[in-house]
């Protein structure tokens, strides 16, 4: 592979070593940022008088001309993005197209062509967030009066609108998005300037540079910014995290969607059969989206060990980065995709679901409250409750069968309204809290996510 570093050796490299060692053909995807960068580099060289106003204008049109042939480009002799910009350069301009290199490094170069790329994939990765914020937004809207089991300990505990469940989502892909939000901001840093690790002897504009390539940010010390990889761990830690988000998502329609629960219905378009079992309809889609988890949680441990211990000022290792930040981008790209696609092809079983509610164990909190408007301690209609529950279970007679004598054998406050308590929609609306499962509630966050969504 031809290289920009031969003078002083005496042999070529071992075809082996030199696979090895070659990014190219992962880093090509770096390509329109390393010509970018060299935009930028070439007006600050010119701003600091090392190449001419003429010679800046040549290389800048050799550059641009550069990123109209991408897509024909033959990188396969280059050993990386680098060196094929710097050496195509020179071969479509000639002799000034070797200027462009100067007082700067591949260490510092590679930086912010990375820190350049994530920006816009990170700006991608957030708007693929509001797009899937915005389906969970529109399947609450339309079940917001579809009740269902809400459950603690996986035990049925307290009758949630389904509007509800889905919004809970909205609220973990919310901090999701605040999470590259953050992401986004510590990348934003030009690392040009620094050089091979010691800074540049020449004098260049690096506000300039950072204005022309992007950025909002200067790296403070020269023998960090070519090291620094924060915020590549940055990126894999936000993506586990959402890929961790989803995969709870995964995990809940797929339990919803078995025979057992029977909540939901996966659409055929988005189940696949079974090779053998003729009956078999899997939700594989969902199943991947929990599986490929583990690859990003993988990821992050693999960014964090390539730093761990690692001497200033770049070392080879840091290569690596990239293998990690493109297969995680996307990955998480087509996750957020799946998961908007997944949830336009899921139907909530009305009917199922009404058989469900037929627990009456799930109104044991509204029952105890009501004691508590009569005027009971908590503490005390707990207590009654749980000797209702008992009772119920050994006489197997569902709450709202209990005669009314019965019911004041528990509490002499019990009267005819006991039996109004046992309506999901009554059980629903009076939560009072805010953020709570009440039709308004509900209704009220829909509304702030839609605005959050616009902003
Ligand atoms: N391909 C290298 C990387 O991705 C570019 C920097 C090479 N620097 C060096 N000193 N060998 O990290």
């Amino acid at each position: 592979m031809k290289k920009t570093w031969e003078g002083r050796f005496k042999k070529t490299l071992d075809p082996d070593a030199d696979r090895f060692n070659a990014s190219i053909s992962f880093d090509k995807r770096l390509f329109k940022y390393d010509v970018k960068a060299g935009i930028a580099h070439a007006k600050a060289l010119s701003k600091a008088g090392i190449i001419t106003v003429k010679e800046a204008k040549k290389i800048t049109a050799g550059l641009k001309n550069m990123l109209k042939k991408e897509s024909s480009m033959d990188f396969s002799p280059y050993e990386d993005v680098h060196s094929a910009v710097e050496t195509e350069l020179s071969k479509a301009i000639g002799e000034t197209g070797k200027k462009l290199h100067t007082g700067r490094s591949r260490n510092d170069l590679v930086a912010t062509d990375t820190r350049m790329y994530m920006m816009d994939e990170i700006k991608n990765v957030m708007i693929l967030i509001k797009k899937l914020m915005s389906r969970v937004t529109a399947v609450a809207e339309k079940n917001t009066d579809v009740f269902m089991p809400g459950y603690t300990h996986m035990q049925h505990a307290q009758i949630i609108s389904a509007g509800q469940w889905m919004m809970a989502y909205c609220a973990m892909l919310k901090r999701d998005h605040g999470l590259f939000e953050f992401v986004l901001k510590r990348t934003d840093c030009l690392t040009i300037g620094s050089g091979a690790l010691a800074g540049s002897n020449y004098n260049i504009d690096r506000e300039l540079l950072a204005k022309e390539a992007g950025f909002t940010s200067v790296a403070e010390n020269s023998m960090d910014a070519v090291s620094d990889r924060d915020f590549v761990l940055d990126f894999l830690y936000a993506s586990s995290v959402t890929a961790a988000h989803l995969s709870r998502l995964a995990e809940e329609i797929i339990i919803y969607n078995s025979n057992e629960f029977n909540f939901l219905e996966i659409d055929d378009s988005f189940a696949t059969g079974s090779s053998i079992m003729p009956h078999k309809k899997n939700p594989d889609i969902a199943e991947l989206m929990r599986g490929k988890t583990g690859n990003f949680f993988g990821g992050l441990m693999a960014g964090l060990t390539m730093i761990k211990g690692l001497p200033l000022a770049y070392n080879k290792d840091l290569q690596e980065d990239k293998v990690l930040l493109f297969s995680r981008l996307d990955e998480l790209k087509s996750i957020l995709i799946i998961s908007e696609k997944l949830l336009d092809n899921i139907s909530f079983k009305a009917q199922k679901l009404e058989t469900q509610l037929e627990d009456y164990f799930m109104y044991a909190v509204d029952i105890a409250d009501y004691l508590v408007k009569k005027g009971t301690a908590f503490r005390d209609s707990h207590k009654i409750v749980g000797q209702m529950v008992g009772y119920s279970i050994d006489n197997n007679r569902p709450f709202p069968k209990f005669e009314e004598h019965e019911l004041k054998k528990f509490s002499a406050k019990f009267g005819e309204d006991y039996y109004s308590i046992f309506d999901p929609v009554k059980s629903v609306n009076s939560k009072l809290t805010s953020g709570s499962t009440s039709i308004a509630s509900v209704k009220k966050q829909i509304t702030q996510a839609k605005k959050f969504i616009k902003e």
